[in-house]
Protein backbone atom coordinates (compact mmCIF):
# COMPACT_ATOMS: atom_id res chain seq x y z
CA UNK A 1 0.00 0.00 0.00
CA UNK A 2 3.11 2.59 0.64
CA UNK A 3 4.97 1.71 -2.00
CA UNK A 4 1.97 1.96 -4.11
CA UNK A 5 1.04 5.29 -2.50
CA UNK A 6 5.17 6.38 -2.88
CA UNK A 7 4.62 5.38 -6.64
CA UNK A 8 1.84 7.92 -7.33
CA UNK A 9 3.37 10.38 -5.50
CA UNK A 10 5.22 12.04 -8.81
CA UNK A 11 1.87 11.86 -10.37
CA UNK A 12 0.11 13.89 -7.78
CA UNK A 13 2.43 16.68 -7.83
CA UNK A 14 1.95 16.95 -11.46
CA UNK A 15 -1.29 16.96 -11.43
CA UNK A 16 -1.26 19.56 -8.34
CA UNK A 17 1.44 21.77 -10.81
CA UNK A 18 -0.88 21.29 -13.64
CA UNK A 19 -3.63 22.62 -11.67
CA UNK A 20 -2.01 25.71 -10.12
CA UNK A 21 -0.63 26.84 -13.50
CA UNK A 22 -4.10 26.95 -14.64
CA UNK A 23 -5.42 28.89 -11.39
CA UNK A 24 -2.47 31.40 -11.77
CA UNK A 25 -2.76 32.03 -15.77
CA UNK A 26 -6.51 32.37 -15.37
CA UNK A 27 -6.01 34.90 -12.50
CA UNK A 28 -3.48 36.97 -14.20
CA UNK A 29 -6.11 37.21 -17.28
CA UNK A 30 -8.59 39.14 -15.34
CA UNK A 31 -6.21 41.36 -13.81
CA UNK A 32 -4.77 42.17 -17.47
CA UNK A 33 -8.80 42.59 -18.25
CA UNK A 34 -9.63 44.86 -15.59
CA UNK A 35 -5.98 46.91 -16.10
CA UNK A 36 -7.38 47.35 -19.74
CA UNK A 37 -10.35 48.64 -19.07
CA UNK A 38 -10.09 51.64 -16.98
CA UNK A 39 -13.03 53.42 -17.97
CA UNK A 40 -15.48 51.19 -16.15
CA UNK A 41 -14.33 52.32 -13.43
CA UNK A 42 -14.50 56.11 -13.85
CA UNK A 43 -16.81 58.22 -11.41
CA UNK A 44 -20.10 58.18 -12.55
CA UNK A 45 -20.70 61.27 -14.62
CA UNK A 46 -24.79 61.45 -14.53
CA UNK A 47 -24.92 64.57 -16.92
CA UNK A 48 -23.30 63.32 -19.56
CA UNK A 49 -26.34 61.88 -21.93
CA UNK A 50 -25.71 58.54 -22.94
CA UNK A 51 -28.28 58.82 -26.02
CA UNK A 52 -25.72 61.18 -27.42
CA UNK A 53 -23.06 58.63 -27.96
CA UNK A 54 -22.70 56.88 -31.03
CA UNK A 55 -20.33 54.38 -32.76
CA UNK A 56 -18.04 56.95 -34.06
CA UNK A 57 -17.20 57.85 -30.80
CA UNK A 58 -16.58 54.86 -29.49
CA UNK A 59 -13.18 53.47 -31.02
CA UNK A 60 -13.10 50.18 -32.66
CA UNK A 61 -17.06 50.13 -32.40
CA UNK A 62 -17.26 51.69 -35.87
CA UNK A 63 -19.16 49.40 -38.77
CA UNK A 64 -17.18 47.69 -40.55
CA UNK A 65 -18.13 48.68 -43.86
CA UNK A 66 -15.00 46.86 -45.11
CA UNK A 67 -13.03 49.97 -46.02
CA UNK A 68 -15.22 50.65 -48.81
CA UNK A 69 -14.83 54.16 -50.66
CA UNK A 70 -18.18 55.75 -49.75
CA UNK A 71 -18.77 57.29 -52.96
CA UNK A 72 -18.00 61.23 -52.45
CA UNK A 73 -17.19 63.00 -55.56
CA UNK A 74 -14.29 63.11 -56.33
CA UNK A 75 -14.27 64.50 -60.11
CA UNK A 76 -15.21 67.67 -58.20
CA UNK A 77 -14.38 71.47 -59.59
CA UNK A 78 -11.42 73.28 -57.94
CA UNK A 79 -12.52 76.93 -58.37
CA UNK A 80 -10.41 79.98 -57.93
CA UNK A 81 -11.42 81.36 -54.35
CA UNK A 82 -11.88 85.04 -53.62
CA UNK A 83 -12.03 87.06 -50.14
CA UNK A 84 -12.59 90.29 -48.91
CA UNK A 85 -8.86 91.76 -47.74
CA UNK A 86 -8.91 94.82 -45.13
CA UNK A 87 -6.59 97.28 -44.63
CA UNK A 88 -4.58 96.22 -41.15
CA UNK A 89 -6.32 99.44 -39.35
CA UNK A 90 -10.08 98.15 -40.58
CA UNK A 91 -9.03 94.67 -39.41
CA UNK A 92 -8.02 95.74 -36.12
CA UNK A 93 -11.65 97.57 -36.40
CA UNK A 94 -13.44 95.23 -37.20
CA UNK A 95 -11.64 92.45 -34.82
CA UNK A 96 -13.09 94.20 -31.92
CA UNK A 97 -16.35 95.72 -33.06
CA UNK A 98 -17.30 91.67 -33.46
CA UNK A 99 -15.63 91.13 -30.11
CA UNK A 100 -17.86 93.90 -28.83
CA UNK A 101 -20.60 92.83 -29.94
CA UNK A 102 -20.28 88.66 -28.96
CA UNK A 103 -19.06 90.15 -25.39
CA UNK A 104 -22.52 91.09 -24.80
CA UNK A 105 -24.29 87.78 -25.78
CA UNK A 106 -25.69 86.40 -22.68
CA UNK A 107 -27.79 83.21 -21.76
CA UNK A 108 -31.07 84.81 -21.27
CA UNK A 109 -33.72 82.02 -19.51
CA UNK A 110 -36.28 85.05 -19.62
CA UNK A 111 -37.75 85.23 -23.23
CA UNK A 112 -40.81 87.46 -24.52
CA UNK A 113 -43.43 86.30 -26.67
CA UNK A 114 -43.15 88.98 -28.81
CA UNK A 115 -43.41 88.01 -32.52
CA UNK A 116 -40.02 87.42 -34.35
CA UNK A 117 -40.02 87.42 -38.21
CA UNK A 118 -39.72 83.96 -39.91
CA UNK A 119 -37.26 85.54 -42.58
CA UNK A 120 -34.67 86.13 -39.49
CA UNK A 121 -34.35 82.86 -38.40
CA UNK A 122 -34.32 81.65 -41.72
CA UNK A 123 -31.30 83.90 -42.22
CA UNK A 124 -29.78 82.64 -38.66
CA UNK A 125 -30.37 79.20 -39.74
CA UNK A 126 -28.23 79.38 -43.02
CA UNK A 127 -25.68 81.20 -41.18
CA UNK A 128 -25.06 77.91 -39.12
CA UNK A 129 -25.47 75.86 -42.36
CA UNK A 130 -22.11 78.06 -43.42
CA UNK A 131 -20.12 75.69 -40.51
CA UNK A 132 -17.29 73.29 -41.78
CA UNK A 133 -17.88 69.74 -41.01
CA UNK A 134 -15.89 66.78 -41.64
CA UNK A 135 -15.34 65.52 -45.17
CA UNK A 136 -18.37 68.16 -45.80
CA UNK A 137 -21.03 65.99 -44.48
CA UNK A 138 -23.22 68.54 -42.94
CA UNK A 139 -24.33 66.36 -40.18
CA UNK A 140 -27.14 68.88 -38.68
CA UNK A 141 -31.22 69.51 -38.73
CA UNK A 142 -32.03 72.72 -37.28
CA UNK A 143 -35.83 71.71 -35.90
CA UNK A 144 -37.79 75.03 -35.65
CA UNK A 145 -40.62 74.94 -33.53
CA UNK A 146 -43.30 77.61 -33.56
CA UNK A 147 -46.95 76.05 -33.26
CA UNK A 148 -47.86 76.59 -29.30
CA UNK A 149 -48.97 73.20 -29.03
CA UNK A 150 -45.83 71.83 -29.77
CA UNK A 151 -43.70 73.93 -27.92
CA UNK A 152 -45.85 72.66 -24.92
CA UNK A 153 -45.40 69.35 -25.32
CA UNK A 154 -41.86 69.91 -25.69
CA UNK A 155 -42.25 71.93 -22.41
CA UNK A 156 -43.89 69.19 -20.56
CA UNK A 157 -41.23 66.98 -21.63
CA UNK A 158 -38.43 68.43 -20.99
CA UNK A 159 -40.05 69.51 -17.08
CA UNK A 160 -41.14 66.06 -16.59
CA UNK A 161 -37.21 65.20 -17.45
CA UNK A 162 -35.48 67.69 -15.59
CA UNK A 163 -37.17 67.53 -12.19
CA UNK A 164 -35.89 63.80 -11.65
CA UNK A 165 -32.63 64.60 -12.64
CA UNK A 166 -32.88 67.59 -10.39
CA UNK A 167 -33.82 65.93 -7.82
CA UNK A 168 -32.39 62.15 -8.32
CA UNK A 169 -30.46 61.76 -11.19
CA UNK A 170 -27.88 64.32 -10.72
CA UNK A 171 -25.68 64.50 -7.67
CA UNK A 172 -24.65 67.24 -5.07
CA UNK A 173 -22.46 68.46 -6.66
CA UNK A 174 -24.60 69.46 -9.73
CA UNK A 175 -27.28 70.95 -8.57
CA UNK A 176 -24.93 72.92 -6.12
CA UNK A 177 -22.86 74.17 -9.22
CA UNK A 178 -26.07 75.44 -10.78
CA UNK A 179 -27.46 76.89 -7.68
CA UNK A 180 -25.45 80.21 -8.13
CA UNK A 181 -26.97 80.59 -12.03
CA UNK A 182 -30.64 80.12 -10.41
CA UNK A 183 -31.79 77.26 -13.21
CA UNK A 184 -34.41 74.84 -11.73
CA UNK A 185 -36.90 72.36 -13.94
CA UNK A 186 -39.42 75.07 -14.77
CA UNK A 187 -38.79 76.42 -18.16
CA UNK A 188 -41.24 79.00 -18.98
CA UNK A 189 -39.59 80.28 -21.84
CA UNK A 190 -40.33 77.26 -23.90
CA UNK A 191 -43.43 78.22 -23.86
CA UNK A 192 -43.05 82.21 -24.16
CA UNK A 193 -40.21 82.13 -26.88
CA UNK A 194 -41.68 82.64 -30.61
CA UNK A 195 -39.18 79.82 -31.72
CA UNK A 196 -37.43 76.66 -30.22
CA UNK A 197 -34.61 75.65 -32.55
CA UNK A 198 -33.74 72.16 -31.84
CA UNK A 199 -30.36 71.48 -33.17
CA UNK A 200 -29.84 67.53 -34.08
CA UNK A 201 -27.10 65.96 -34.81
CA UNK A 202 -27.00 62.90 -38.14
CA UNK A 203 -25.06 60.35 -36.46
CA UNK A 204 -24.72 59.16 -39.74
CA UNK A 205 -26.01 59.76 -43.42
CA UNK A 206 -27.24 57.83 -46.44
CA UNK A 207 -26.45 56.91 -49.77
CA UNK A 208 -28.67 56.96 -52.32
CA UNK A 209 -28.40 53.35 -52.54
CA UNK A 210 -29.28 52.52 -49.14
CA UNK A 211 -25.91 51.98 -47.51
CA UNK A 212 -24.82 53.97 -44.51
CA UNK A 213 -22.71 56.70 -44.98
CA UNK A 214 -20.22 57.73 -42.26
CA UNK A 215 -20.74 61.15 -40.37
CA UNK A 216 -17.20 62.09 -39.36
CA UNK A 217 -16.58 63.91 -36.61
CA UNK A 218 -20.07 64.76 -36.78
CA UNK A 219 -20.53 66.40 -33.07
CA UNK A 220 -17.52 69.19 -33.27
CA UNK A 221 -19.22 69.43 -36.69
CA UNK A 222 -22.50 70.39 -35.51
CA UNK A 223 -21.42 72.05 -32.34
CA UNK A 224 -19.49 74.94 -34.63
CA UNK A 225 -22.58 75.25 -36.47
CA UNK A 226 -24.42 76.30 -32.88
CA UNK A 227 -21.40 78.84 -32.28
CA UNK A 228 -22.05 80.66 -35.77
CA UNK A 229 -25.64 80.56 -35.02
CA UNK A 230 -25.43 81.97 -31.49
CA UNK A 231 -23.61 84.81 -32.91
CA UNK A 232 -25.57 85.30 -35.25
CA UNK A 233 -28.34 85.83 -33.22
CA UNK A 234 -26.41 88.33 -31.11
CA UNK A 235 -26.20 90.07 -34.36
CA UNK A 236 -29.49 90.83 -34.94
CA UNK A 237 -30.76 91.39 -31.22
CA UNK A 238 -31.94 88.17 -30.45
CA UNK A 239 -31.45 86.38 -27.31
CA UNK A 240 -31.43 82.71 -26.25
CA UNK A 241 -29.80 80.02 -23.70
CA UNK A 242 -27.96 76.83 -24.95
CA UNK A 243 -29.79 74.28 -23.32
CA UNK A 244 -28.70 70.33 -23.35
CA UNK A 245 -31.95 68.87 -22.05
CA UNK A 246 -30.51 65.79 -20.60
CA UNK A 247 -32.26 62.41 -21.45
CA UNK A 248 -34.72 63.62 -23.58
CA UNK A 249 -33.49 63.41 -26.83
CA UNK A 250 -35.19 60.31 -27.29
CA UNK A 251 -38.92 61.17 -26.18
CA UNK A 252 -38.18 64.68 -28.48
CA UNK A 253 -37.10 62.97 -31.63
CA UNK A 254 -40.44 60.69 -31.44
CA UNK A 255 -42.38 63.84 -30.95
CA UNK A 256 -41.00 65.49 -34.05
CA UNK A 257 -40.98 62.41 -35.80
CA UNK A 258 -37.05 62.75 -36.55
CA UNK A 259 -35.42 59.51 -38.15
CA UNK A 260 -33.65 57.21 -35.99
CA UNK A 261 -29.62 58.55 -37.09
CA UNK A 262 -30.82 61.98 -35.73
CA UNK A 263 -29.74 62.95 -31.64
CA UNK A 264 -30.83 66.12 -30.01
CA UNK A 265 -27.72 68.08 -28.97
CA UNK A 266 -28.97 71.17 -28.08
CA UNK A 267 -32.22 73.13 -27.67
CA UNK A 268 -32.39 77.09 -28.34
CA UNK A 269 -35.44 79.42 -27.40
CA UNK A 270 -34.96 82.04 -29.41
CA UNK A 271 -37.29 85.67 -29.18
CA UNK A 272 -36.56 89.25 -27.59
CA UNK A 273 -35.49 89.45 -23.56
CA UNK A 274 -38.54 90.28 -21.36
CA UNK A 275 -38.56 93.18 -20.03
CA UNK A 276 -37.81 91.89 -16.12
CA UNK A 277 -35.00 89.78 -17.62
CA UNK A 278 -31.91 89.78 -15.34
CA UNK A 279 -28.58 87.54 -15.99
CA UNK A 280 -25.87 86.29 -13.54
CA UNK A 281 -23.21 88.38 -13.21
CA UNK A 282 -20.30 86.67 -14.12
CA UNK A 283 -16.99 87.73 -15.68
CA UNK A 284 -15.17 86.25 -17.99
CA UNK A 285 -11.76 85.26 -17.87
CA UNK A 286 -8.99 87.49 -19.40
CA UNK A 287 -7.55 87.03 -23.03
CA UNK A 288 -4.43 86.49 -20.89
CA UNK A 289 -5.75 83.43 -19.21
CA UNK A 290 -7.09 81.73 -22.45
CA UNK A 291 -4.39 82.29 -25.13
CA UNK A 292 -0.85 80.78 -24.82
CA UNK A 293 1.21 82.03 -27.32
CA UNK A 294 4.57 80.52 -28.37
C1 LIG B 1 -23.01 72.92 -23.66
C2 LIG B 1 -23.80 73.87 -22.82
C3 LIG B 1 -24.89 73.40 -22.11
C4 LIG B 1 -25.68 74.27 -21.36
N1 LIG B 1 -26.80 73.78 -20.78
C5 LIG B 1 -27.61 74.63 -20.14
C6 LIG B 1 -28.86 74.18 -19.65
O1 LIG B 1 -29.23 73.01 -19.83
N2 LIG B 1 -29.65 75.07 -18.99
C7 LIG B 1 -29.28 76.39 -18.82
O2 LIG B 1 -30.05 77.14 -18.23
N3 LIG B 1 -28.11 76.85 -19.29
C8 LIG B 1 -27.27 76.01 -19.96
N4 LIG B 1 -26.09 76.48 -20.50
C9 LIG B 1 -25.75 77.91 -20.38
C10 LIG B 1 -24.61 78.16 -19.42
O3 LIG B 1 -25.06 78.05 -18.10
C11 LIG B 1 -24.04 79.56 -19.71
O4 LIG B 1 -23.52 79.59 -21.00
C12 LIG B 1 -22.94 79.94 -18.73
O5 LIG B 1 -23.48 80.07 -17.44
C13 LIG B 1 -22.25 81.24 -19.14
O6 LIG B 1 -23.17 82.29 -19.23
P1 LIG B 1 -23.34 83.16 -20.57
O7 LIG B 1 -23.82 82.22 -21.64
O8 LIG B 1 -24.34 84.20 -20.22
O9 LIG B 1 -21.99 83.71 -20.92
C14 LIG B 1 -25.30 75.64 -21.26
C15 LIG B 1 -24.18 76.10 -21.95
C16 LIG B 1 -23.46 75.23 -22.75
C17 LIG B 1 -22.28 75.77 -23.55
Amino acid sequence: MAMAFSALTPVFIAIICVLIGIILKSSRKGTEKKESTPNQKAESRPWVDEDLKDSTDLQGEEEDDGGEWQGLDDDIAHIPFMTERYSEEDMVKRSKDLYTLLNKRRSVRFISDEPVPREVIDNVIKAAGTAPSGAHTEPWTFVVIQDPEVKHKIREIIEEEEEINYQKRMGDRWVNDLKRLRTNWIKEYLDTAPYLILIFKQVYGMHPDGKKKTHYYNEISVSIACGILLAALQNVGLVTVTTTPLNCGPRLRVLLQRPVNEKLLLLLPVGYPSKDATVPDLKRKPVDDIMVVI
